[in-house]
């Protein structure tokens, strides 16, 4: 095994944390076709269920991960869909301007690295998805984004992925005193306590 398939091995098989079924459930819950993913590492996973894909973070591994012959063929072993894969790869810190057209995509992903919800909002299609968990505070941070609608929660137990539209009210009650603000949570980069969490957060961008 190349050094390419064995750093996916090691930090997604090995771990159990491919996330398989989440990009399935979502593919088919919200009609995804395209995603793109802030902050991805070498989490190509995605590319498995939507056909259109772009994978932007700073690690020096990540570009030549994704470029390499044999991760395409592992997509195209894994792939679910009848298309040709497209990927798109930039190694670069998020935050600086992207060789990608606004508004292409259907879903945005942010998992574990910082305020995706804020650095790629433009990118994501008007009623487009934002998949966030709250690690760094960027379920938070969408929250407070009156361009962000909460419109259900996922839950994680061991192999199963569930989402659920009940109760969204008493998502975001802080355990003690008021909700931090925008600058607030960019300042602390991380979550607070809630009464009610869950794994992952799915909103809706609106204008
Ligand atoms: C903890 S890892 C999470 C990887 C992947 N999202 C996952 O869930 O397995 C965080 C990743 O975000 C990337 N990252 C954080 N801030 C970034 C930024 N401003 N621009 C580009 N990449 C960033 C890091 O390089 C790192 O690969």
């Amino acid at each position: 095994m190349n050094k390419n398939l064995e750093l996916y091995k090691k930090y997604f098989i090995d771990n159990e944390f491919e996330r398989l079924h989440l990009f399935e459930l979502l593919r088919d819950t919200y009609q995804i076709k395209s995603a793109i993913y802030l902050g991805s590492f070498v989490h190509i996973t995605p590319a498995f269920f939507y056909p259109k894909t772009a994978f932007i973070d700073s690690d020096r591994r990540v570009k030549q991960f994704f470029e390499d012959k044999e991760v395409r063929q592992m997509v195209i072993k894994n792939k679910q869909y009848r298309e040709d894969p497209e990927i798109f790869v930039a190694q670069q810190n998020y935050e600086k301007p992207l060789p990608i057209e606004v508004e292409s995509f259907d879903l945005l992903i942010s998992q574990y690295a910082g305020f995706v919800s804020q650095a790629g909002k433009n990118l994501l299609k008007n009623n487009g998805i934002l998949l966030a968990n709250n690690s760094h505070g960027d379920a938070a941070m969408a929250h407070v984004d009156p361009e962000y609608e909460l419109i259900a929660v996922v839950n994680h137990t061991k192999d199963t992925w569930r989402i659920s539209t009940s109760d969204l009210d008493s998502y975001f009650t802080p355990k003690k005193g008021l909700h931090p603000t925008k600058s607030e949570i960019q300042a602390s980069m991380k979550g607070i306590g809630y009464t009610k969490v869950a794994n992952n957060y799915i909103f809706k961008k609106v204008n």
